[in-house]
């Protein structure tokens, strides 16, 4: 669509989006020490209701997902609750939300498990690294590997995860495939070395992604169903062989589907992305039938030219969320942008997540 820019509406799915501005997915720690979402979430999520599209911070589809101290879940009645009164008061002001499905399979850890459980993950294979944990970072440690008969539970906690999104008001969810979480674990070599049906062959590692899609597709039909890819992000101690070879068949594979859109973090989220297996993401844009949701670092003006130049139909900001609830104004005035703080990123109150300045 090369006459667009960020401020002309878009049709995704049933809705017509004012504007091409999503807010991405940000975890920020500030629900209940029992998972529940908030007052001060309702207030953060409504003054950033202007974006074209929120989709909301990853979200525990069951207490096994859970990874980090202070994250929302969607798995029971308080939770649903708490998140109906973040989707009402983003749609009283005219706003669209998603919820972001999640599980964080293998970098959970013990202490944030039922009974000290260890976390699950498709192939006993310890990620690098530490686990966030409410007594401080601690080394991940190795998971459990799935049994093949357990798979099922999990997709149909997906399911009920689906189905509680829907009671909570949502307009729709976001499949959390990225990021070296449950479902990108299974979708790479480095993390699956099953030999059942979920490991092995592209068709095999793909098959816990997409009985997980049509699961949530069950549900909210598939054109309120996106699904989140991070091919180049090697976050959580994640790798594959061949992602261009890998994330190429996944894309056909959700053609199929025809999915609300694929939103692709196009680079990494924190370490540089590895040059051997680099590839360029207009070669996914260009497989998926679908609209396309790019994000990873992008200005205004790269928004715009990826918009012009047909490699994206809508940009999704992270950081620049953070600190700018009201990002779609100031773009459109081109005023100045309010610099965030990363010493409140990541859990606290009200400082740093509500009282970000809006223009005059
Ligand atoms: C994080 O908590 O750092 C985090 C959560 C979800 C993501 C990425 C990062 O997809």
């Amino acid at each position: 669509m090369a006459d667009s820019d960020l401020f002309t509406a878009v049709q995704l799915g049933p809705y017509t989006l004012s504007n091409r501005v999503v807010m991405a997915p940000l975890t920020r720690n500030r629900a209940t020490d029992k998972n529940v979402p908030q007052a001060m979430n309702v207030r953060y999520y409504a003054q950033r209701a202007s974006a074209g599209l929120i989709i909301t911070e990853a979200t525990q589809i069951s207490p096994q997902g859970v990874g980090y101290p202070l994250t929302p879940g969607i798995h029971n009645d308080e939770q649903v609750a708490g998140w109906r009164n973040i989707t009402d008061a983003v749609h009283d002001k005219g706003g669209r939300i998603f919820n972001q499905l999640w599980h964080v399979g293998r970098v959970s850890h013990p202490s944030l498990q039922i009974d000290s459980a260890l976390p699950v993950a498709p192939s006993a294979i310890k990620p690098a690294g530490d686990a966030f944990t409410y007594s401080g970072l601690q080394p991940f440690v190795e998971p459990r590997a799935l049994d093949t008969e357990e798979i099922a539970a999990i997709v149909s906690d997906y399911q009920e995860a689906a189905l509680k999104a829907l009671a909570a008001g949502f307009d729709g969810v976001e499949v959390h495939a990225a990021n070296g979480y449950l479902i990108d674990q299974f979708l790479r070599d480095g993390s699956n070395q099953r030999s059942d049906e979920y490991g092995g062959s592209y068709e095999n590692r793909t098959r816990f992604l997409l009985e997980v899609l049509d699961a949530v597709i069950e549900v909210w039909g598939s054109d309120r169903v996106g699904v989140r890819l991070s091919p180049l992000n090697p976050f959580n101690d994640i790798h594959d062989s061949n992602p261009e070879a890998l994330f190429s068949y996944v894309v056909q594979q959700l053609n199929s589907r025809k999915l609300a859109y694929l939103h692709v973090v196009e680079g990494a989220i924190q370490a540089d992305v590895d040059s051997n297996t680099a590839f360029d993401m207009a070669i996914l844009r260009r497989q998926f039938d679908g609209l396309y949701i790019a994000n990873g670092g992008y200005t205004k003006q790269r928004a715009n030219d990826a918009l012009e130049t047909d490699r994206a139909d809508l940009i999704s900001f992270g950081a620049l969320y953070v600190a700018n609830p009201d990002l779609v104004a100031r773009f459109k005035q081109d005023a100045g942008l309010n610099q965030g703080d990363p010493a409140t990123y990541y859990g606290g109150d009200e400082a740093g997540y509500t009282d970000y300045p809006f223009l005059e």
